[in-house]
């Protein structure tokens, strides 16, 4: 569950400081949305998927439902509300790092109906981001965690009154930056290090997964790659969806673009297979 966003991205020599005007030297347009990205990582990646969210009733809201159904993502809980579909901007520089500004449209603008909140009771898993409003998601942890379904949050972005959705998840997904700035106690904490690979925390004890080294184009949902696979596998065990989560989340990386980065499950235990840590 989660955002639909259409992607403006910009190539650029050097991301832009504040007050710094820069020239790009191309410009693209991908799909994209942290919910989207990590339902699309999920169902590539072996899972039966359901999205739950919403899209405008825009050209783009089309062109971001066919992109879900194309990907074998189930849509019959995505609405459709007046407005603008959301969209984003995001400059990348030639090592693959990025910045990005969103503007949520309807991702910002939905409330659950009740064919949503079936769906949500229904799953065995829900993965949501915080680019929808805090309280549909915390009435969508309150419907999943009473189902006794695991609901993971990967905390992004950070910011806003997540105290009442804090208490109801199991799984928190971070970056370092975002896990700073988090302080509530979950059962299971996962920081996503980069090109470090991830850290976690809970009630399974402590441990640090490597990822493989690879040359990034670009880091443009690596983390929902991340999120999604780790999501996907999370029932087969930590340390086994940590591995296959870092290996995809590392060849999300070798993939221009958010929406269209996530490797297939074959893929990744492919690379698995012929990654050794720390090479
Ligand atoms: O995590 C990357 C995503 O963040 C992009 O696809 C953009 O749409 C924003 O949601």
């Amino acid at each position: 569950m989660g955002s639909v966003n259409t992607d403006t991205v910009f190539a650029v020599a050097a991301l832009p400081a504040p007050g710094e005007t820069v020239l790009a030297a191309a410009q693209s347009t991908h799909p994209g949305g942290k919910g989207a990205n990590q339902a699309v990582a999920a169902a590539r990646a072996g899972a039966r998927v359901q999205f739950v969210g919403a899209v405008g009733d825009d050209e783009a809201g089309l062109l971001l439902r066919r992109h879900l159904h194309d990907n074998g993502v189930g849509t019959e809980g995505l609405t459709t509300m007046p407005g603008p579909s959301g969209s984003a901007v995001i400059t990348v520089d030639p090592s693959g790092e990025n910045t990005i500004v969103v503007a949520p449209g309807a991702n910002g603008a939905w409330a659950l109906d009740s064919g949503q909140r079936n769906l949500i009771a229904d799953c065995d898993v829900l993965l949501m981001q915080l680019e929808i409003p805090i309280p549909v998601a915390t009435a969508a942890a309150e419907l999943a965690h009473a189902s006794g379904a695991t609901v993971i949050l990967n905390v992004s972005p950070p910011g806003g009154d997540v105290a009442e959705l804090a208490g109801l998840i199991d799984v928190a997904v971070l970056n370092e930056t975002e896990s700073a700035r988090f302080h509530h106690q979950v059962p299971h904490r996962v920081v996503t290090l980069g090109a470090h690979g991830a850290r976690y925390r809970g009630s399974g004890g402590t441990r640090t997964v490597p990822s493989p080294v690879v040359q990034a184009v670009d880091s443009t949902g690596a983390g929902d790659v991340f999120a999604g696979v780790l999501a996907t596998e999370w029932a087969g065990g930590i340390e086994h969806a940590l591995q296959r989560a870092c290996v995809a989340g590392a060849l999300a990386t070798l993939v221009a673009g958010a929406g269209d980065c996530a490797p297939s499950a074959e893929a990744i235990s492919a690379a698995l297979e012929a990654f050794t840590p720390g090479r």
